[in-house]
């Protein structure tokens, strides 16, 4: 690392237990689901490697089942002896880069995130999970006590094979979780009761670790700072709880996480519909009760600058970064060399989170490259041939296609008819909490400036234009856009009173300006533009309505920002109406528009409508290029191919740029 002074205090050593790291950047714990029967895997490996050697001095691993009664699928067992060679070239990629690799011991207990309940879910008590409902079988006294024995056994395994410690999570409604809270505990044995019977099972449990692996281990604690139950945890319990741990136990460092398996799960990962870093005043108070134990702040910290205000300010020893490192794993590493725009910023989707949940590799929308081996400061290897490429559409696909062609030698144009780089990623940019989706899109123009593509901005390409270039190879990444709803009366298109969600968005973030009445949307599409729109359209509106055909909305959007979503929407008052349609006898007159129930189709109507419009599935239309495919290799990509996500788009870029 070259210039680390413009973050004196990130780049500051840190003494944690007996141990110093080399700076404040720690990897916070994510489920990556990149092992394979319990076992670590090459793409696991290049994950973890690949964060020890962009820069961060600590990285807690995903949880791995340390107690024998765990035994998922996706999560690498360290219980049984087979495990140590793949332990050890765990511990060996991580730590030969002066990076301190802890496992993070935890069980869901009774927690869910899918649909259903867990029926092998065991607990403190049999009360229901407060998202799945789930209830737990309840470990017995015998059981708790044989976990805590099997889990110290884990650590002496991974230090055996080279890991620097462990890190134990009670904090996200996890199993310890449940002990500690007394909304979750009603257990009767000495693992329940007052306070010191909840923490009972981590106190114990950091004993035995220490007996086992002394005090070269670092143990970590995950604990709630406040995790949104009534009832439950809040900032005052969470000091209790920390000072009666720390008091009874010995851990290295405190981490304060919030939210639960509940209805406040939005709150483990924040976005920014809230401000950025937004537990940091929170970790600032929990840090003065708890004087002399390094303490790590979590949640939405993305910026560099941000990071080292929150050390100097002394809210905090270090800084946990969990979606940032899944977007750029060199993050430290161009900190460290003044080379900040060349991060590859977390935009906070949240779809790394619905990856895992969705029982995917962890992937990103601002990284296609997650899990590769050359991921680090990855940058385009050259072509052996030097070829022409025209890009169609600026938009993220078009626009990763290109400086990635551009980069490996190409000869690369780019035509857009808009006047900036960004397609409809920079519109939804503009909307209420999709500020950092800018950073996909930022970051591509600076590389295909670095990498010399040719912009042409404001041209509306014709297949001549395309042409007279002479192109090797054609990209067309036209996008898609979304269709007048088919059911719907077609006389509303014809008279232009009703636009479709993007049109109309485009119009509101011009004019802006408050307007008296309803404000109605057709949601076609559940995805979560739609219900940024919504928010925008609430700031404008006296009453804003969505119409879904759909049971529930915004089902399409990650489970962690639905519920933020929902959170909102009760506090703006948004209201929904779901199994409902318009159709060709709707009725829009008068401010008045009528739907009707999809199944019985009993109709109601909405008054004092002032606006309508609809969000619809996209589709593409490629009419214009018809023919060009005799001349030219062509790829078609990202909505243009096949309306999709921001991931699949970014990703289908990145795939072709690199082939061409
Ligand atoms: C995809 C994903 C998986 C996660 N899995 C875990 C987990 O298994 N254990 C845990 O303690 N926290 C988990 N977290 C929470 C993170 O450790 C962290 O607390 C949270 O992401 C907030 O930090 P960030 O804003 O820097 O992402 C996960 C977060 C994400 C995004």
């Amino acid at each position: 690392m070259r210039d680390p002074s413009r973050y004196p205090h990130l780049f500051a050593p840190l003494i944690v237990g007996t141990r110093t790291l080399r700076n404040r950047i720690a990897h916070l714990s994510m489920t990556t689901r990149m092992s394979a029967d319990r076992r670590v895997t090459d793409t696991l490996l290049n994950y973890y490697a690949s964060r020890a050697q962009g820069g961060a001095a600590l990285i807690v691993t995903e949880p791995v089942s340390g107690a024998r009664f765990q035994n998922a699928p996706h999560k690498v067992r360290i219980w049984d002896e087979a495990s140590e060679p793949g332990l050890a070239r765990w511990a060996e990629c991580v730590e030969r880069e002066d990076c301190r690799l802890l496992a993070q011991l935890q069980d869901p207990g009774r927690g869910r995130h899918e649909r259903g309940r867990n029926p092998d879910a065991l607990g403190a008590s049999a009360l229901a999970d407060d998202l799945s409902w789930t209830v737990p079988h309840v470990l017995s006294l015998e059981a708790v006590e044989r976990m805590i024995a099997d889990l110290a056994q884990s650590c002496r395994r991974l230090q055996r094979c080279g890991f620097s410690g462990a890190e134990l999570s009670a904090a996200h409604g996890h199993l310890f979780h449940q002990f500690l809270s007394p909304w979750m505990n009603t257990r009767e044995d000495r693992y329940g009761g007052d306070l010191a019977g909840r923490c009972r099972v981590l106190t114990e449990l950091m004993a035995a670790v220490r007996a086992e692996c002394g005090a070269e281990f670092i143990i970590g604690l995950k604990l709630p700072g406040d995790d949104g139950l009534d009832g439950s945890i809040g900032p005052h319990d969470a000091a209790s709880i920390a000072r009666h741990l720390l008091s009874a136990g010995s851990a290295d460092y405190l981490c304060f996480a919030q939210g639960s398996h509940s209805y406040a799960l939005d709150r483990h990962l924040p976005d920014l519909h809230g401000p950025r870093a937004p537990y940091v005043d929170l970790t600032r108070r929990l840090k003065l009760e708890l004087p002399g134990i390094p303490i790590m702040a979590a949640g939405l910290i993305t910026d560099p600058a941000e990071a080292d205000a929150i050390l100097a300010a002394g809210a905090a020893d270090l800084i946990g970064l969990g979606r940032p490192l899944v977007t750029d794993p060199a993050w430290g590493l161009k900190c460290a060399e003044g080379r900040e725009a060349d991060i590859r910023y977390c935009v906070s989707c949240n779809s790394c989170w619905a990856a895992i949940t969705e029982h995917r590799a962890l992937s990103c929308d601002n990284n296609p490259r997650v899990g590769a081996s050359d991921e680090v400061d990855w940058w385009p290897t050259r072509a052996t041939e030097r070829k022409r490429v025209v890009v169609v559409g600026a938009g993220i696909a078009g626009m990763e296609a290109a400086w990635i062609a551009a980069a490996r030698g190409h000869e690369v144009w780019v035509f857009t008819a808009a006047g900036e780089v960004g397609g409809k990623t920079r519109l939804l940019s503009r909307l209420p909490g999709g500020e950092a989706l800018s950073s996909i899109y930022d970051y591509q123009a600076l590389a295909a400036k670095k990498s010399g593509v040719r912009l042409e901005l404001g041209v509306r390409a014709s297949i001549d234009d395309v042409r007279s270039l002479r192109p090797d190879s054609v990209v067309l990444a036209v996008g898609a856009e979304m269709s007048w709803p088919r059911a719907m009366p077609s006389s509303w298109r014809d008279a232009g009173c009703v636009l479709d969600l993007r049109a109309c968005m485009l119009q509101m973030l011009e004019f802006r300006e408050r307007q008296s009445g309803t404000a109605v949307i057709y949601d076609r599409d559940a995805t979560e533009g739609t219900y940024a729109a919504a928010e925008l359209l609430d700031r404008l509106f006296d009453r804003v309505v969505i119409l879904t055909p759909r049971d529930r909305i915004a089902e399409d959007v990650p489970l962690v920002s639905r519920l933020g979503i929902l959170r909102r929407f009760a506090f703006q008052g948004v209201e929904s109406i779901t199994l409902v349609e318009l159709d060709e006898n709707s009725r829009l007159e008068d401010g008045v528009i009528g739907y009707k129930n999809i199944y019985t189709g009993k109709a109601a109507e909405i008054a004092d409508v002032a606006l309508l419009t609809y969000a619809t599935p996209r589709a593409p239309d490629l009419r214009a290029f018809r023919g060009l495919e005799t001349e030219a290799e062509i790829h078609v990509i990202g909505d243009a191919y096949a309306p999709g996500t921001t991931m699949a788009a970014t990703a289908h870029g990145h795939r072709v740029g690199n082939c061409l």
